[in-house]
């Protein structure tokens, strides 16, 4: 496939709960004001299209919190089940390290499901990490 990455600020709420819904993550897609605030709200978005034109289906999407500077929070990564296994994810989060720069960590939860992938596209395992969960 001839995969086109790009920095998305302004995707649709509905175009990310799609690509949310086929790639499997638990995300809340039924809610558009919400994706409407993870995206406005969001500092970095990369998407992977299926072609090079903008209105090509959405396949892969990486949404980041950061300062481009200290920390970043990758919060979803998500790649659509057709196209997963063939490095999108692995290239969606090089773009996301290039655009924060090296002085910049990164820092993320796995899905249960994911558990094992981080490692292999060069996370390192924290056991001092510690959060206060969403209740909703
Ligand atoms: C997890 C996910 C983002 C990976 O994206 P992807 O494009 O399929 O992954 P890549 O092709 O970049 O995979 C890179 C390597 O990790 C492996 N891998 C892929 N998914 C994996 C998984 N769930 N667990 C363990 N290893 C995995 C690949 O086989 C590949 O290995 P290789 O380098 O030896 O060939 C994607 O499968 C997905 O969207 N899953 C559902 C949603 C999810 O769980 N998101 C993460 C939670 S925030």
């Amino acid at each position: 496939v001839n995969v086109h990455y790009r920095i998305e600020p302004n995707l649709t709420a509905d175009e990310l709960a799609d690509v949310f819904k086929r790639s499997g993550i638990r995300r809340p897609f039924d809610d558009l004001p919400r994706l409407a605030q993870m995206i406005e709200k969001a500092d970095l978005l990369i998407t992977a299209r299926d072609g090079d034109r903008p209105d090509r289906p959405l396949i892969g999407v990486a949404r980041s919190l950061t300062d481009f500077c200290f920390a970043c929070y990758l919060s979803d990564l998500a790649v659509d089940v057709q196209y997963q296994k063939q490095g999108i994810g692995r290239e969606l989060v090089r773009q996301t390290r290039e655009a924060i720069g090296d002085g910049t960590m990164l820092l993320l939860i796995a899905a249960p499901e994911a558990v094992d992938y981080y490692g292999k596209i060069g996370f390192e395992k924290m056991d001092r990490a510690w959060w206060i969960n969403r209740k909703r």
